[in-house]
């Protein structure tokens, strides 16, 4: 198994391109169910989730390839890639493939929506936590969705297609929306989807579904709009930036120390995260080639932070965040309230010597004056990361092992930060 050395000290100076968000290229790629024609995205992130969603979507019926690069292209530009479902030949996703990551069970919006039926198996995924599928089932039921739990698999019918409901969410949730707002789009008649996640991968699908002939109103509100239509065409559509990733690096300049800019990142996007790096002592700024980090000289502060919905800070970089207290100058206090079993990072940060308690949802930080290399264990994908950001500015050599969670979200994560001045290499075997 792959591992990662680094040895840390080393401040992060230079530029580093931001990949296709993860969490918006997996349901642009799951809409191509919806149409018979050829969706095209551009700016698709080479990742183990990506490849694996492929085969998923190749198992229904999804054809799928890839174009070439062009000249003058970044060698970490993202792909482009060609998906056409022009006949759904399965509509059942199998326990094999659904097991090995969540988003995947969000096939059943438009499989059901394009076909009337549809059996996919419960979810797996990281392991953050029960990660329960009612608002998916509650939400597909309001839409006119027979449904029953059979054997592990969700089994769902709409023989006379879908028909548009008011669909009203007990919190927000990334997955339902994406999935109640694809299958919406050939319901008959309105749907309109009440406390709806506000991510702005939500407002990337709608507009991708949009330009594919959706009729949507409100994407990126806690109001979702829908007139169904009959039926969907082809479209291109760009994968917008990773604001996780870039809030990741932007948390390793903090850390490490240095002056790094985040190409094609959108400020807009980053705000609380921003607002919590600046009062840590990061300076930040807007430039017309995406957002500029810089740390010099001086500590980090001791900040306390929350995990909330959009726009609230994610929870995708409740880790990464953490990383970076345990160097502050006092006590910090992080509170997680999306996961509740999302503190597997705090043990393997201890390894390196991080002074954190935990009591329930909250992560109590005392900062220490330096952390020391050592062997760690990646746990999940924000995780691992977490580890990769405290073993750039801990003194000496940290090794990284179970690093394919982060093959799962990070594109080319050592060379985009080695190009930086990272002493960061991947041994193989
Ligand atoms: C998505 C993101 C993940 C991120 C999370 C929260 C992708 C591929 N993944 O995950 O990176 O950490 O949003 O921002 O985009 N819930 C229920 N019942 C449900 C559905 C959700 O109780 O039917 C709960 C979850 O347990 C959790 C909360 O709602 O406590 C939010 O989860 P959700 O937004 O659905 O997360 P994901 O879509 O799985």
């Amino acid at each position: 198994m792959d591992r990662i050395k680094i040895i840390g000290g080393a401040p992060l100076e230079g530029t580093i391109p931001i990949s296709g968000a993860k969490n918006a290229a997996l349901p642009l790629m799951i809409a191509s169910l919806l149409t018979d024609e050829t969706l095209t995205l551009q700016n698709v992130p080479r990742l183990a989730d990506v490849s694996l969603l492929f085969d998923i979507l190749a198992n229904h019926g999804v054809d799928t390839s890839f174009q070439g690069k062009r000249t003058g292209q970044d060698k970490l530009a993202g792909q482009t890639v060609d998906l056409c479902a022009r006949a759904i030949v399965d509509t059942r996703a199998p326990y094999e493939l659904v097991s090995r990551m969540r988003a995947s069970f969000w096939v059943i919006g438009p499989l059901l929506a394009r076909m009337g039926e549809a059996e996919v198996s419960l979810p797996g995924g990281c392991a953050i936590g029960t990660r329960p599928v009612d608002f998916f089932i509650d939400g597909l039921k309001a839409l006119g969705a027979e449904i029953e739990i059979e054997r592990g698999y969700v089994i769902a019918r709409a023989k006379k297609g879908l028909i548009g409901n008011r669909v009203a969410f007990p919190r927000p949730s990334v997955g339902a929306t994406h999935t109640i707002l694809m299958a919406a789009t050939l319901a008959h008649g309105e749907t309109v989807i009440e406390n709806a996640a506000c991510e702005p991968e939500i407002a990337d699908l709608a507009d991708c579904l949009t330009a594919m002939g959706a009729r949507i109103e409100g994407a990126g509100t806690s109001t979702i709009v829908v007139e169904g239509v009959p039926r969907l065409t082809g479209a291109r559509h760009a994968v917008l930036p990773d604001r996780i990733e870039a809030g990741t690096f932007a948390l390793a300049t903090a850390m490490a120390g240095g002056d790094v800019t985040l190409e094609g990142a959108s400020a807009a996007h980053l705000t609380r995260p921003i607002e919590l790096m600046e009062q840590a002592g990061a300076e930040i700024s807007v430039t017309n080639r995406g957002i500029r980090v810089r740390r010099n000289g001086h500590g980090i502060e001791a900040v306390d932070a929350e995990t909330a919905p959009y726009p609230g800070f994610p929870t995708d970089l409740q880790a990464q965040f953490m990383a970076l207290m345990t160097s502050g100058k006092g006590t910090s206090h992080i509170t997680e309230t999306i996961f509740e079993n999302r503190f597997m990072h705090v043990q393997e940060l201890a390894r390196l010597g991080a002074k954190i308690s935990l009591n329930g949802q909250m992560a109590t930080i005392e900062g220490v004056r330096s952390l020391k290399g050592a062997p760690v264990m990646a746990t999940d994908l924000r995780a691992s990361v977490s580890l990769v950001i405290a073993g750039l500015a801990a003194e000496g050599e940290t090794e990284v092992s179970r690093i394919y969670h982060l093959d799962r979200g990070f594109e080319h994560l050592e060379q985009k930060l080695s190009r930086c001045g990272a002493q960061i290499t991947r041994i193989s075997g």
